[in-house]
């Protein structure tokens, strides 16, 4: 797909595929579109040109009436969480309920809870979002996209504003939840080691262009200099530092080095069962 606004070609031929039940993490300098794509994905925005296919229906021709119907697949945690002000976070949770089914009150409730306990929120309904933290108003969002009982999640920079700690944790929770709900996690995020320990897959977009969409191991050994540095989160290569949000760390240049390290392990053993296969044939 391609997506421009006015002269400004955001989005230029990307083309990728997203494995069904598992994570995958989008990343790329600030400003190269990520979130553009994510808009045009559920719908928000459409594309120029293109081809967007959900579940066997391509949605870029689809009439209001029937994209309606795929949205309702969809569950989104925003950049800015958008959780209502006025409402309390119980409400907030409830909302798409209340909004897109005919669920009684009772159900509505018991979905509710149910939600708001995977993020441990059960404690804090009454609050609004004014009075919670920053990661408790990341985990009501979370839960608010989990009520329908979407196929796909995305996430949108998910780790944004928290601390480490606490993006560890919602990494934790994010694990969890996909593999008790076996969804379809699409993750926008710059934070290298939160790529490491959820994404299944990665994708790297970069002026435009999507560089590559792979397994975490594949791109973990592509030699591409964009992939390698934005993996790496290194000061020094063609990614400027302007465009490039993510400090160096010692922690993640670590985190990155024992991951490649696991990724060739798993390539060697790999090849050593292909070896093996060959020998007993
Ligand atoms: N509705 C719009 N109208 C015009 N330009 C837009 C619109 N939405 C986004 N853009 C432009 O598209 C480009 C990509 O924006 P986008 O928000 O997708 O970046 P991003 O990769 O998500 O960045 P970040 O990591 O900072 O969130 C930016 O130059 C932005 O100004
Ligand atoms: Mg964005």
């Amino acid at each position: 797909m391609t997506k421009s606004f006015g002269s400004h070609t955001v989005l230029e031929g990307i083309s990728f595929d997203v494995p069904r039940g598992a994570t995958s993490a989008i990343m790329g300098p600030s400003g190269t579109g990520k979130s553009v794509l994510l808009k045009n994905i559920i719908g928000l925005l459409r594309p120029d040109r293109g081809e967007i296919w959900v579940d066997g229906e391509e949605t870029v021709r689809m009439r209001e009436k029937d994209l309606y119907r795929i949205r309702r697949k969809f569950g989104v945690l925003f950049q800015d969480g958008a959780l209502f002000g006025s409402m309390n976070i119980y409400d907030n949770i409830a909302f798409p309920l209340r909004e897109h089914t005919r669920r009684s009150e009772g159900e509505i409730r018991r979905i509710t809870l149910e939600k708001a306990a995977m993020v441990g929120l059960l404690d804090h309904l009454k609050k609004f979002p004014g009075e919670v933290s920053g990661g408790m108003k990341k985990r009501a969002g979370f839960a608010r996209a989990l009520v329908m009982e979407p196929e796909l999640i995305f996430f949108d920079e998910p780790d944004s504003g928290l601390d480490p700690v606490r993006v560890s944790y919602l990494d934790e929770l994010v694990k969890k939840i996909q593999e008790e709900t076996g969804a379809t996690f699409i993750i926008i995020t710059h934070n290298i080691p939160s790529v490491m320990r959820v994404a299944d897959h990665v994708g790297v977009l970069y002026r435009s262009g999507l560089v590559r969409f792979a397994s975490k191991d594949e791109m973990l050994l592509d030699d591409n200099p964009i992939i390698r540095q934005f993996l790496a989160g290194r000061a020094n290569g063609p990614i400027g530092m302007d465009e490039l949000a993510t400090e160096e760390s010692d922690v993640e240049r670590d985190l990155v080095a024992r991951s490649v390290r696991r990724a060739e392990e798993r390539k060697a053993q790999r090849e050593l069962e292909r070896d093996r296969d060959v020998l007993q044939v």
